[in-house]
This record gives C-alpha cells, structure tokens and sequence, in this order.
C-alpha cells in the first residue's frame, strides 16, 4: 500500500515537470529563435496547423544531384514547432543521391516506400556504416554524423525521413566546400585537397573564391 501510493505521489510529481501547454504552434509573425517559434496564441490555432498537404507530391530532381527533399520541418509546418520532431519526403530520379551531409541537431530515421536505396554513415570513429535498403526497410542516422543516400535501383526511389527536431538543420559537405566562397587557399590548406581539383568543383557547383 504504502509503495502504491509512493508510486502515485512520485507520478504526480514526475508529470508536474512535464511542459505546462499543449502545444506551441508557431507564429510565423514573430521573431525566431533557438528554440524555434513563438507560439501562437491557442484561440488562433485550428486543426490545419497541424496538418501539412505538401509531401504528397513528388519534388522536382531535375537538378544536379537527380534529387529533391520536401521538409515539413517547424518553417513549412507550423505543428512541429516545439515537439521535437519533423518529417520530410525524398525523392530520388534514377542515379539521383543526396550528397554527404549532416543534420546538427537531430538524428534521423528513414523508411524506403518504393525502390532501393543505398544508405550509409560515418560515425567519430571513422568507421563506415552502408547497408542496401528495399522498400519498408528502415535506417537511422544517428545526430551529428555525415551520411548518405543514393538511389541503387533502375527507376524512382521515395522514402520519408523523420527527425528528432522541429528543426534538424542541414549542412552538405560538398555545397559547404565548394558551393561556398570558402577561400581556394584556405580548402587546400585546411583539407589535402589540391587547387585544381577545388576549383573544379567551384566551377560544377557554383562557388567562389
Ligand atoms: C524542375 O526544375 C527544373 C530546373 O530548375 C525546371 O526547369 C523545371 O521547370 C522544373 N519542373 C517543374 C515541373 O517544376
């Protein structure tokens, strides 16, 4: 008995930490910050804020890398904000992949709906983590690490990857290399890249410098 009511007073006491709102729709008239979005005030907020239409469809992959990713994360989808979680669609053409890159602020969890995908990580180790990915299969990404995804199959690939984030933050380690306007001299210096392959790059990707 005694435990019983322990254990009541304990949960009560564990759920008087918990957040004091609901929710924390974002209002996107007010300023941003770290922690995401104001909230809107709740009398405004309707069920469509927590409802997003746009991964229905197919993003555009006629771009360099055959491949578009659609976000629903707390700048498109208003609900997310303040939840800790987000969601977006990736489509990859045939020989489409997304290049190395890394989500500082979420680890991320994907689910193959149709064709193959190869997928894979590098964790602080340096030790590379690749696996072949059929449609219902699922990967994590654990925060932080670089990884990618390439399309291994003969037609389109779709998966939706969710995060553990509102706002999981993007950075492509190519784009960030030579996408840029990151100083030649300075990638040369700091990488053990040389110039003429750095100012290739530059030139497919449209950096600078
Ligand atoms: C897809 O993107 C390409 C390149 O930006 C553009 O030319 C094309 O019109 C877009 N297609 C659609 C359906 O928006």
């Amino acid at each position: 008995m005694f435990l019983t009511i322990s254990f009541f007073i304990f949960s009560l006491l564990s759920l008087s930490h918990a957040s004091v709102v609901d929710f924390c729709v974002a209002d996107y008239n007010a300023p941003n910050g770290p922690a995401g979005y104001s909230c809107k005030t709740p009398k405004k907020v309707t069920a469509d804020d927590f409802v997003f239409h746009g991964l229905a469809t197919s993003g555009n992959t006629t771009n360099i890398i055959k491949a578009a990713v659609t976000p629903a994360f707390d700048a498109q989808f208003p609900g997310v904000n303040g939840l800790g979680i987000s969601i977006a669609r990736l489509d990859l053409a045939a020989a489409g992949f997304i290049p190395l890159h890394t989500h500082p602020g979420a680890s991320e969890v994907l689910v193959v709906i149709q064709g193959t995908i190869l997928a894979g990580f590098v964790s602080s180790a340096d030790v590379v983590y690749i696996k072949t990915l059929n449609k219902g299969d699922v990967m994590v990404f654990p925060q932080g690490l670089v990884h990618f995804q390439i399309n291994s199959g003969r037609s389109n690939a779709l998966a939706f990857v969710s995060f553990s984030s509102a706002n999981p933050g993007l950075q492509i380690l190519d784009f960030a290399l030579f996408k840029s306007d990151f100083p030649t001299e300075l990638i040369t210096a700091t990488t053990f890249l040389d110039a003429d392959l750095v100012k290739k790059l530059k030139g497919v990707l449209g950096g600078s410098g």
